[in-house]
C-alpha cells in the first residue's frame, strides 16, 4: 500500500512575526508517497524527482519520517518518494512542504492518530535537518493551511488566523541560485539583542497585522505587514526587497514583505492594487540587480491533503 500527501508552499514571518506567523499558499507544492516495505528493520529508503540529499538524516522529509520510527518504537522499512514542486532556496518553504507532506503521509500508512500539531512536531525535525534550526513557522503552515501563528513551542501550538479581508497574494521571485545553507546564513545575521523601543514597533506592527486581518480593515494590515528587526538585519541577501516594497505600496498593494528568509518577496493585493505597474516597475528593479524576477499570483493555500 502507498499513501500520497501532497502540501504546500509557505511565506514565514509576515513582516514582524518571526518564527511564529505564516501563510500557506497554493502556489507550488511537494507530494510524498510513503509505502511499508517490510517490518523487520528499521529503515528509511528515500527517492526523488529533484536532487535533494537521499540521506534520509539529512532530508527534511527523511530526518522526521526516522524520529517518527524511533518514538513509535517501529522496526519498519519506509520507502519515500519526494516529488518536489516548491522551488528550493527561495523562502518558499519548500523544505518544510516535505517534511508535512511525508508525516501526514506515515501518520495515514501507520494509522498512528497523530493531530496536526503532532505532524508540526515531527515536521520540525526536517527543519532541524536541512538548516540547524528547529523553526516552526512554514511547517505549521504548509500543515493547517490559511495564515497560522505558532502560540507555543515546547508543546507544539499552532492557531489559524480568522481572514476577514478579501485580497490575493503575488510572489515575485528571483532567477537566483541562493546556494546550500541559505536559511542558516539568513539566520546568523539576525541580531542576538535588540532595542527596547525596535522591540515596540515590531510589536505594533505584529498586532496591527492580526487585528486588521481578524477585524477585516486594509489600513490595519497595511500598517501592520513591517518589520524593523529580522528584514533589515538580512538585506544584504536581498538587495532588491526595499525597492520592491516601495514600488508595491505606491501602485496601492496592502503590504510586502520578505518571504521567510527570501529572497522571494510576498505581496498582499486586491481590486485597488495596480499589479500591472508593480510588475513593469519591479521587474525593473530585479534586472538592475543582475537577475530576472518571475511574478506569481496566487492565493492563500490549504493545509495537507493525504489521499
Ligand atoms: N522564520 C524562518 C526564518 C523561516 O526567517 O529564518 C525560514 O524558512
Amino acid at each position: 500500500r502507498s499513501v500520497k500527501a501532497t502540501a504546500f508552499s509557505s511565506s514565514a514571518n509576515l513582516g514582524a512575526g518571526y518564527d511564529v506567523l505564516s501563510m500557506s499558499h497554493l502556489a507550488f507544492s511537494d507530494t510524498v508517497y510513503a509505502e511499508l516495505i517490510n517490518e523487520k528493520e528499521r529503515r528509511v529508503m528515500m527517492e526523488s524527482n529533484s536532487n535533494v540529499p537521499l540521506d534520509p538524516a539529512r532530508n527534511s522529509a527523511g530526518a522526521p519520517v526516522e524520529a517518527l520510527l524511533k518514538e513509535f518504537q517501529l522496526n519498519y522499512t519506509i520507502k519515500l518518494n519526494v516529488i518536489k514542486g516548491v522551488p528550493h532556496g527561495l523562502g518558499l518553504g519548500s523544505s518544510g512542504a516535505s517534511a508535512v507532506a511525508a508525516v501526514a503521509a506515515v501518520n495515514e500508512l501507520l494509522n498512528l492518530h497523530l493531530t496536526l500539531e503532532d505532524i508540526v512536531k515531527f515536521a520540525v525535525i526536517g527543519e532541524q535537518a536541512v538548516s540547524g534550526s528547529p523553526h516552526p513557522d512554514n511547517v505549521a503552515a504548509s500543515a493547517f493551511g490559511g495564515i497560522v501563528a505558532v502560540t507555543s513551542h515546547d508543546p507544539i501550538r499552532v492557531v489559524r488566523i480568522p481572514i476577514n479581508l478579501n485580497f490575493r497574494l503575488m510572489l515575485v521571485i528571483p532567477r537566483v541560485n541562493t546556494g546550500e545553507g541559505k536559511t542558516k546564513k539568513a539566520r546568523e545575521l539576525v541580531p542576538k539583542q535588540i532595542e527596547v523601543s525596535k522591540m515596540v514597533e515590531n510589536t505594533r506592527f505584529l498586532s496591527s497585522f492580526i487585528l486588521g486581518l481578524v477585524k477585516g480593515d486594509r489600513a490595519l494590515v497595511r500598517e501592520g505587514l513591517n518589520d524593523a528587526v529580522v528584514e533589515r538585519s538580512r538585506e544584504p541577501m536581498y538587495p532588491h526587497y526595499p525597492k520592491l516594497k516601495e514600488i508595491a505600496l505606491r501602485y496601492d498593494a496592502i503590504g510586502a514583505c520578505v518571504s521567510g528568509a527570501g529572497p522571494t518577496v510576498l505581496i498582499l493585493y486586491d481590486d485597488s492594487t495596480k499589479l500591472g505597474e508593480i510588475k513593469q516597475e519591479g521587474g525593473k528593479v530585479c534586472a538592475q540587480h543582475g537577475f530576472q524576477c518571475d511574478f506569481i499570483t496566487t492565493e492563500i493555500g490549504e493545509g495537507v491533503r493525504v489521499e
